[in-house]
């Protein structure tokens, strides 16, 4: 069994930079399942289903095979052997992966993928209900949330620096609705769990939260 660290929370709340952080300084492997949501969004987009149309989707997912490998430390992600690692930041498949991943039937076909890559390596695994479901026994659960106007600054000053022009509005808003459906829906909602340790981030910089997880790990 290896090593597990749990890093759950809402979008924007600085999992994944942490995360790849932590893993770096352990010496874990740093595994983010929203990579794999993401992917499966891919194959939905591509065979131009619409995120409302849940049976199709159903469908769909029954051909889908995600896969995960490291390449000089950083995660490729395939769906079906190809790698598609640089098509799922785009914001039209973050969407469709939040309104795809409560279907029951997309989160069966990443369960094993997740608990397999756990059970091997020592991970770092960043989600919504890792520390809830994927891993309940995990070493350490870490809670990692801020306030929506800070995430909200935040992913404004990443597009912006990329010379993406954007409304921050609008982006709070998105933030919004995204964490509504994270946390409202029936299945492995996003919920802190009993045993993890609540970070709020939105006063604290980057290697303050990083310290405080690594001090949590053995
Ligand atoms: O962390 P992210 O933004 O890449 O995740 C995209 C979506 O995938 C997110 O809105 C909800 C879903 N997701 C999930 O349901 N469970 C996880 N463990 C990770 C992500």
């Amino acid at each position: 069994m290896g090593y597990n660290v749990a890093i759950d929370g809402p979008a924007g709340a600085g999992k994944s930079t942490i995360a790849k952080l932590l893993a770096k300084e352990k010496g874990y492997i740093y595994v983010d399942t929203g990579a794999m949501y993401r992917a499966l969004a891919v194959h939905f987009l591509r065979r131009g289903i619409k995120p409302q149309e849940t049976e199709k989707i159903i469908e769909a997912v029954k051909d889908a095979q995600v896969g995960i490998c490291y390449e000089d430390g950083v995660q490729q992600v395939y769906l079906n052997k190809e790698n598609i690692t640089s098509q799922i930041r785009e914001e039209a498949v973050g969407q469709m992966a939040s309104m795809s991943s409560p279907i029951p039937e997309v989160r069966a076909k990443l369960l094993e993928l997740q608990k397999s890559l756990a059970k091997e390596k020592d991970v770092v695994m960043d989600g919504r209900d890792i520390g809830t479901n994927i891993l309940p026994n995990a070493d350490v659960k870490v809670y990692l949330t801020a306030s929506v106007m800070c995430r909200a600054k935040r992913r404004y000053d990443e597009l912006t620096a990329k010379g993406t022009s954007c409304s921050l509005e609008e982006i709070e808003e998105a933030i919004r609705e995204r964490d509504e459906r994270d946390m409202t829906r029936k299945t492995a909602p996003l919920k802190k769990a009993e045993d993890a340790v609540l970070i709020d981030s939105s006063d604290m910089t980057i290697e303050e939260v990083v310290e405080q997880i690594v001090k949590l790990c053995r």
